[in-house]
């Protein structure tokens, strides 16, 4: 077949089985994608559908038990999709052979390190760990403004209070052998791409990027490494992990760190947690009502990422009768599937106002609300 712009948009020879697009049928918008997909597994390679959810967690769980045997096992918990997963696996096949390390560094959004707490130490039975370092990063970043700077010692510092915990836990008389890692495929394709520069044959090459100390070692489990995201949130669902950490938005590493432009500061903290969590409030909100209306998450319009920032300036307003010379916030909403494009959410009006308002009635310290009206590219979705 043929389309305006394409001589042959997709081809077959029907005798040899071969069968070829130059399109994305696995691209939402595409028509009848899916369909071609369904057609070619299933009556082309004849593949049958016979997998379920039940059977991979049996399969997975079965899988770390043979690996594991008796010994002991460590996980970096982050609060994100993934690392939950993993544990949550973990969990049900080794209980308490498992270690969750959670290091907390003060920049999670507000409520989220309580939830992980509450996750890992109510509903699964595993060793929880609650690392406070929200000092020392703080004191670590003071006078720190340059963003890479500031992921690079947010990034170092993680390691450095892991393996403190994990060597504390080796002088207990009963060592760890294994690291647990929420390592899933695209992470794999991804690193093997960087290395080689697109062949994914070096695929172990990500495991390199532990800095692993003199004399430290671990060897490597990583359940979720031939899973996609979506197969690793429907994991995580089955598994029984709360639908708030299952879909979770990407968040970065160093968290509010990189939302706080300049240097980051308690006080910047405080403010921009608390604007965080009225747009979170708003925008779930509006997400469930477009799922209310439209039946599907993800709809065509529903938001995929959304967020406070806080630049470095200040700005004259009036409350009362008071001029005041507060900071604003910025919003940042987008639409998109893969995080490497993004639009920028064309919200109602009355949604904006009413964040607006909110935001600078309630968050002391605030008195002016923009919305990031840039694409990428060519902006980034996060601001550093
Ligand atoms: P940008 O800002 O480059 O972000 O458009 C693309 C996506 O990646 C997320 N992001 C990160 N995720 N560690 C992460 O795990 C990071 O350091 C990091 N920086 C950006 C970002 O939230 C967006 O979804």
């Amino acid at each position: 077949s043929r389309t305006e712009v394409c001589p042959v948009a997709s081809m077959e020879y029907p005798e040899r089985k071969l069968y070829a697009t130059q399109f994305h049928p696995e691209v939402r918008h595409t028509e009848f994608g899916q369909t071609m997909l369904r057609n070619f597994l299933f009556n082309v390679c004849e593949l049958t559908p016979d997998w379920t959810m039940d059977s991979i967690i049996e399969d997975s769980v079965a899988a770390i038990r043979e690996e594991v045997g008796e010994d002991r096992v460590i996980l970096g918990l982050s609060g994100g999709v993934d690392s939950s997963v993993v544990a949550a696996l973990c969990a049900k096949a080794i209980g308490k052979q498992l270690t969750c390390v959670f290091v907390n560094h003060g920049f999670l959004r507000k409520g989220e390190p309580e939830e992980v707490e509450e996750v890992f130490t109510k509903q699964f039975d595993v060793d929880f760990i609650h690392v406070h370092a929200e000092e020392r990063y703080l004191e670590l970043l003071r006078g720190v403004t340059d963003p890479e700077e500031k992921r690079r010692i947010i990034g170092t510092q993680f390691w450095k209070e892991f393996f403190a915990v994990a060597e504390d836990l080796a002088d207990d008389g009963r060592p760890v052998k294994f690291l647990a890692q929420g390592t899933i495929y695209p992470d794999i394709i991804e690193s093997g791409a960087r290395k080689t520069g697109g062949k994914a044959s070096t695929i172990k090459s990500h495991h390199n990027l532990i800095p692993f100390p003199e004399g430290v070692h671990f060897d490597l489990i990583e359940p979720l490494d031939h899973f996609f995201k979506d197969e690793v949130r429907a994991l995580g669902t089955a598994l029984g992990l709360p639908d708030y950490i299952v879909h979770r938005q990407p968040f970065p590493g160093p968290g509010l760190a990189i939302r706080i432009i300049g240097e980051v500061t308690a006080e910047k903290l405080e403010i921009l947690k608390n604007a965080d969590l009225i747009v979170r409030e708003e925008l779930d909100a509006y997400n469930e009502r477009l799922f209310a209306e439209t039946g599907e998450r993800n709809s065509e319009h529903s938001v995929w990422q959304y967020f406070a920032a806080l630049p470095d300036i200040r700005t004259v307003g009036v409350m009362g009768d008071e001029r005041t010379y507060a900071r604003p916030v910025i919003l940042r909403a987008v639409e998109s599937s893969d995080a490497m494009t993004a639009d920028w959410a064309k919200l109602p009006y009355d949604l904006l106002g009413r964040m607006s308002s909110r935001i600078v009635a309630e968050v002391p310290g605030v008195n002016r609300v923009f919305y990031d009206v840039t694409s990428k590219p060519p902006a980034t979705i996060e601001f550093e």
